[in-house]
């Protein structure tokens, strides 16, 4: 349970890039059909960024808007983190750049890399901050741009990912506003192959590689115990929870986690099939779109869960 200064959602915001490609696109250049994709994975179409748009420019957009929807200048942020697997460059951090894109001339900056659990593993490390008294306001960011490191001849895994970027504001809360209550983060290490960006013999570029079939048993398997532990000890039931942001990596993931935790699915907002699998973004964006259509109610409790590379999971439980 998080203890210290309360923490809450200043204000959310999201870019996502112009350049769509459809299932039936993919049908031209791969042996695939949308029948398949959308049975699959629940996925229609996904964006992709422009070739001179980097991980930063997705990222400064989507922290741009969260400012904007939190009201406080980039003076007063004391840290940016961008969660992302995709950063423009392994040094400087991506997070740099933005800072200095968005004149936050008081915030410190780094890249969280923690597969499509980044942003969640993002603001858990911001919670700490912000509840612990060394930071008031700080800007998470996921960002991704995928269009690099996909494999454009493997039908089994560059269907699936889209670029994008979610951010959020978190600041010291005041009384009678949201306030995150617990988070856990967690990994099997063990099972780190099952995802990678890395690089390959023959291959210039490091190169997305995943076991699509173990990485589906791998959740299907550990989130849905994960969660219901989580629920436990926070002191919440599932059916208790308002409302479900969740990383859209596969609906048949989240309505199997639904079935198993007995939640309707009206509980929650989908948008894989517009978006894909944007990763570290996923979270944020799906938080942004909740914000703007306002499926988060005052007083609502609200479970984030995400999981990815690593192979990590994570949940956070906030009061609206
Ligand atoms: N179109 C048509 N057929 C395909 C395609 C495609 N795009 N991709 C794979 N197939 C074929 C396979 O070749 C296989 O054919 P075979 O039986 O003749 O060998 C068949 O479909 C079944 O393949 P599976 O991989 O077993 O398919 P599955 O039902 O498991 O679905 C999927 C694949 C969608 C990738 C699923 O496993 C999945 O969603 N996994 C989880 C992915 C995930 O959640 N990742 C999150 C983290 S990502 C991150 O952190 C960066």
């Amino acid at each position: 349970m998080i203890s210290g200064y309360p923490v809450r959602i200043a204000g959310t915001g999201r870019y996502i890039p112009e350049k769509v490609m459809t299932n039936f696109d993919f049908e031209k250049i791969l042996d695939t059909s949308d029948e398949w994709i959308v049975t699959r994975t629940g996925i229609r179409k996904r964006h992709f960024a422009a070739e001179d748009e980097k991980c930063s420019d997705l990222a400064y957009k989507a922290g741009l808007a969260a400012l904007e929807d939190a009201g406080i200048a980039a003076s007063e942020l004391d840290l940016i983190i961008v969660a992302t697997d995709t950063p423009d460059t392994v040094c400087p951090c991506t997070a740099s750049k933005v800072q200095g894109m968005l004149g936050a001339a008081n915030a410190g900056t780094y890249d969280v890399l923690a597969g499509c659990t980044g942003s969640l593993t993002a603001m858990t490390t911001a919670i700490g901050g912000i509840a612990s008294g060394i930071w008031k306001n700080v800007l998470v960011i996921g960002s991704e741009d995928f269009a690099g490191v996909l494999d454009w001849t493997d039908r089994s895994s560059c269907i699936l990912f889209g670029d994008g970027a979610g951010a959020a504001v978190l600041s010291r809360s005041e009384e009678g506003k949201g306030h995150f209550i617990a988070a856990e983060l967690k990994a099997d290490g063990a099972k780190h192959a099952l995802i990678t960006i890395d690089k390959e013999e023959g291959r210039e570029d490091p190169v997305l590689r995943m076991h699509g079939a173990e990485v589906f048993k791998f959740v299907n398997v550990h989130l849905p115990p994960f969660i219901k532990n989580f629920c436990e000890e926070s002191g919440v039931e599932p059916s208790e929870i308002g409302f479900w942001v969740l990383h859209q990596a596969n609906t048949r993931i989240i309505d199997s986690l639904f079935k198993r935790l007995g939640v309707p699915t009206e509980r929650t907002l989908m948008n894989l099939e517009n978006y894909g699998n944007t990763s570290a973004a996923s979270l944020m964006v799906t938080l942004d779109e909740a914000m703007e259509s306002g499926c988060i109610k005052s007083g609502e409790k609200v479970l984030f869960m995400a999981f990815g590379a690593g192979m990590t999971l994570g949940a956070m439980l906030y009061e609206a």
